[in-house]
């Protein structure tokens, strides 16, 4: 159940060039968000910009109530948002579908070795899925690649090692880990015939991660990002192309439908 919440904002800073975490209060919303599910956030004070924006849940401490949300400044919401120092953020959620956590049974029979995978800002969203993972206690059963520009660029890496994960990274320029494409890296990790894939990256980088998967017949999970106006299914204007269970071409809500895709279901 989606809520509108005034949430105190309580720090903000710059991990990286252009890139923001805010943090904030919202006992309500922590509680009910789940990895890969997002927040539709009012970025301006009065009707400029009219439309709110959908960022990802970053990350999330249940217990504290607290809530962080990573995004790039590409700009006028996102740029008001990263100077909100303090006050408060208008914001409804949680919103969307969100990545399957496996638990319990399902956890240890069925999906025993996962890989994650994150491109740029795409990695904001899947913090928040490998507390999830580390907190039920599986965190050595995934490996964590990540993909950015330059070392600089690069989102979560140590935040992913600290919680136990093993990660790999890739950077165009070479200045980190492997010099090339993450999906370079995630090409080795098939031969080793994954379980389950998650990943969150732009849209290029999917299109060939789904590819992939489907070549080496490994199933998975990806997060896409289409435009968003209402958040809640009443716009048409996130509609994106998916198969059916007989694969017939239909259309899907990517904000109450998706974010979060099974791999083999979207058409790039
Ligand atoms: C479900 C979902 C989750 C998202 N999560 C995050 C996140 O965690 N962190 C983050 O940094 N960004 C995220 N985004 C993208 C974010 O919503 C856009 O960057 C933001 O709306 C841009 O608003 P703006 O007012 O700053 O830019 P605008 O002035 O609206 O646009 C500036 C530029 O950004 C591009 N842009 C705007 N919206 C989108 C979009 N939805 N997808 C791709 N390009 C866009 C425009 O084409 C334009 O080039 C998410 C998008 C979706 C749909
Ligand atoms: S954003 Fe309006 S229907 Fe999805």
């Amino acid at each position: 159940m989606s809520q509108l919440v005034q949430a105190e904002i309580t720090d903000c800073r710059e991990p990286a060039p252009g890139v923001w975490v805010t943090e904030f209060l919202a006992p309500s919303l922590a509680q009910a968000a789940m990895p890969g599910q997002f927040l539709h956030i009012r970025c301006g004070e009065g009707s400029d910009p009219l439309l709110r924006r959908p960022i990802s849940i970053h990350s999330v401490d249940r217990l504290s109530g607290r809530m962080k949300i990573m995004f790039q400044v590409v700009g006028k919401g996102t740029a008001w948002l990263a100077g909100r120092r303090d006050g408060f953020l208008d914001i409804m959620g949680p919103l969307g579908r969100g990545f399957t956590v496996f638990t319990g049974e399902q956890a240890s029979h069925n999906y025993n070795r996962f890989i994650v995978v994150g491109g740029g800002i795409g990695a904001a969203p899947l913090y928040f899925l490998l507390q999830e993972i580390a907190r039920a206690g599986h965190a050595q059963r995934v490996k964590v690649l990540l993909g950015a520009r330059n070392a600089h660029q690069l989102l979560i890496p140590d935040a992913a090692e600290e919680l136990g994960f093993a990660v790999r990274v890739a950077t165009d320029d070479g200045s980190a880990g492997h010099r090339g494409l993450v999906t370079d890296l995630l090409a080795e990790e098939l031969q080793r015939k994954p379980d389950y894939v998650y990943a969150c990256g732009p849209s290029p980088m999917l299109k060939v991660l789904c590819a992939m998967l489907n070549d080496a017949g490994v199933p998975g999970e990806v997060s896409v990002e289409e435009r968003m106006a209402c958040g809640v299914g009443a716009c048409l204007s996130c509609v994106c192309r998916v198969k059916d269970a007989n694969g017939m071409e239909i259309y899907r809500h990517a904000c109450v439908d998706g974010p979060v895709f099974s791999a083999g279901e979207v058409i790039w």
